[in-house]
């Protein structure tokens, strides 16, 4: 794994959240529970942004598009696609859960860097 330097702490205060390119991906740092997460920038569902997510009490991020959301930790979908109502029924026939890839990090000399 390599660990790359992304941005300063201090660019990241609590309950902010910041996109970063990092070897030609998007990735969606969060600092949420005094914890600084990274995971792609990219909903599985239609491959949408996920950067204007809300956060729920169980640390999963919603996707803003059709609410699947995902947790912060492990990237694993715990909703699938749930709006608008009944839309499930109809694009979960035709599109199978899929997780975000989610990365581990670190701070160092003041930095956040992630490993890739
Ligand atoms: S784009 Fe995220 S749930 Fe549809």
């Amino acid at each position: 794994m390599n660990w790359i330097q992304v941005i300063a702490e201090n660019e990241l205060p609590p309950n902010e959240r910041k996109v970063v390119k990092v070897e030609n991906r998007s990735i969606l740092l969060v600092h949420h529970n005094n914890k600084i997460y990274a995971l792609e920038n990219s909903c599985p569902h239609m491959k949408l942004p996920l950067k204007k997510g809300k956060i729920t009490e169980e640390g999963a991020i919603v996707c803003p598009f059709h609410r699947s959301a995902f947790d912060l930790n492990t990237g694993n979908p715990t909703e699938w696609i749930t709006f608008p109502p009944g839309i499930n029924k109809l694009m979960g026939l035709v599109s199978q859960e899929k997780a975000i890839a989610v990365f581990p990090t670190r701070v160092e000399n003041g930095n956040i860097l992630i490993g890739v």
